[in-house]
């Protein structure tokens, strides 16, 4: 926006309706605090500068709530939205000339193209106060909208309100913006004469009107954006917003969902072109996956990265790794953190690998545990090959030279060398070295008594 403008934030109440421990704008939403989902819509406006009225848990937001733009002022106790606001007159005095963006910390769903178009508004009508209303079919829990004539008169909120008033359909969203000068000092006037003995933000619109300033209303007809988060079930409804939202912008960027009622791709998520999502598929946090990928039912990704061309087959769990081209993983495969597997390479059924890099052009297709491990290039794990990484104190590391062949069923005791291509046979159990090109065996020489089965039964 050409012109500059601040932005108060309000997140000092607990948020006793949501009956919990955690403040309410620290719960999350598609991986991201309610609060930040707030500061960033705003972020994309360009504000000079946040201001974030904290309160109750004020540390555990201040921790959350990272960014240069960001500073916190302290409203010491939660005397109702107007004292919030009121706790950042001091602060910005120096800002007193600007426009400032007052908005409730507790609406996650609202978007920058909402509230871009209401300054604007704010703007060209060149109004001293502009608010955000809609028009909803149930108004429950909102201020209502008194307009006198065409002109706004005040607000009443729901436990004030007469019956008839209840009536009113056109709420007030919780988004107002005004110069800070003009705007602290209608605040300055707001009383708390009233049922819940709050200073109520929404009583400036009376004292502007009555001072016969300018007030402005821009009417939203995105109604998804106004939706306050009061109750676990509003949350539970945003989120469920915000995950189709999140799923529409990828479909439109060429990614194919089989079942989008089911798919759960977290807010930070990426996922490139001609990627294909079977159901159930969740993707959580910061997580990247490249182009033309297959993901089938009940993959779970966290803070992982994927490459082009992979195919991560069902109910495979993929915690803070890294899957590079063309690889093939599970299904039930099991990626724990640290874990690279190298381009080319295939990691099957019932696997699990743990800070181990893994390839390229490298398989373990079944059963098997590998951790702390360096797999070079090339090398083939037979089924159900252990490495023993723990002697009850400390890890070892257990490290794979290019080409070498593990039998079936073989352990590892860490810590370890197999040599470049090397064999181990089958069944054994290796606690030394072994040399490039070298076969090893471990295992006892097989014994046969012929006929014994038939003089066992005899006796
Ligand atoms: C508020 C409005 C209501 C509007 C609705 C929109 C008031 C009095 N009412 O109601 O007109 O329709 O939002 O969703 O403003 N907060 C503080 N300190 C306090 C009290 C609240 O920082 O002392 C913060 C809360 O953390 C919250 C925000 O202000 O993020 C709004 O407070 P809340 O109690 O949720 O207001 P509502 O009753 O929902
Ligand atoms: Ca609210």
């Amino acid at each position: 926006m050409k012109q500059g403008f601040i932005a108060l934030i309000l997140a000092a109440g607990q948020g006793t309706r949501f009956k919990s421990e955690k403040i309410k704008v620290l719960h999350r939403l598609m991986g991201k605090s309610m609060l930040q989902l707030v500061v960033d819509s705003i972020q994309k406006l360009k504000p000079e500068k946040i201001y974030v009225v904290v309160g109750y848990q004020k540390d555990q937001v201040m921790k959350e709530i990272v960014s240069p733009k960001v500073s916190f002022v302290h409203q010491q106790k939660q005397l109702g939205t107007a004292h919030a606001a009121l706790a950042a007159k001091h602060v910005l005095k120096k800002e007193e000339g600007k426009d400032m963006l007052v908005i409730n910390g507790d609406m996650p769903l609202v978007t920058a193209a909402t509230l871009r178009p209401l300054f604007s508004f704010h703007r060209r009508q060149k109004n001293v106060l502009t608010l955000l209303s809609a028009v909803l079919e149930n108004p429950r829990g909102f201020g209502r909208l008194i307009r006198s004539g065409n002109k706004i008169a005040r607000i009443v909120e729901e436990q004030e309100a007469t019956p008839s008033q209840r009536r009113i359909k056109e709420v007030n969203a919780g988004v107002y913006i005004s110069r800070v000068k003009d705007f602290f000092q209608a605040l300055s006037q707001v009383s708390n004469l009233n049922r819940k003995g709050e200073y109520y933000l929404p009583d400036v619109v009376e004292i502007f009107s009555q001072q016969g300033k300018k007030i402005g209303v821009y009417k939203t007809s995105r109604l998804d954006e106004i939706g306050a988060v009061n109750s676990r079930l509003e949350l539970a409804m945003a989120v469920d917003t915000l995950r189709k939202r999140k799923i529409q912008q990828l479909i439109e960027k060429g990614i194919t969902f089989y079942d989008p009622q089911t798919t759960w791709i977290d807010l930070d998520a990426k996922i490139g072109r001609d990627t294909i999502l079977y159901a159930s598929v969740i993707i959580q946090g910061k997580s990247r996956i490249g182009n033309g990928c297959q993901l089938f039912p009940f993959v779970h990704l966290m803070n992982s990265r994927v490459g082009n061309r992979v195919r991560i087959f069902g109910s495979s769990m993929i915690e803070e790794s890294v899957i590079e081209d063309d690889s093939q993983v599970g299904p039930f495969a099991h990626l724990r953190p640290k874990t690279i597997v190298k381009s080319g390479s295939k990691v099957g059924n019932f696997v699990e690998l743990k800070k181990t890099v893994f390839g390229p052009r490298s398989k373990a297709a079944h059963l098997s545990y590998i951790g702390d491990c360096e797999v070079e290039e090339g090398v083939n794990i037979g089924a159900g090959t252990i490495v023993c990484n723990y002697d009850g104190r400390k890890k070892h590391k257990t490290h794979i030279e290019a080409g070498a062949f593990i039998g079936s069923g073989t352990e590892l005791v860490a810590p370890i060398r197999i040599g470049k291509n090397a064999y181990i046979g089958a069944g054994s159990t290796i606690t030394k070295d072994v040399r490039p090109g070298a076969l090893a065996v471990e295992r006892g020489k097989q014994k046969e008594k012929p006929g014994w089965a038939k003089r066992i039964k005899k006796k």
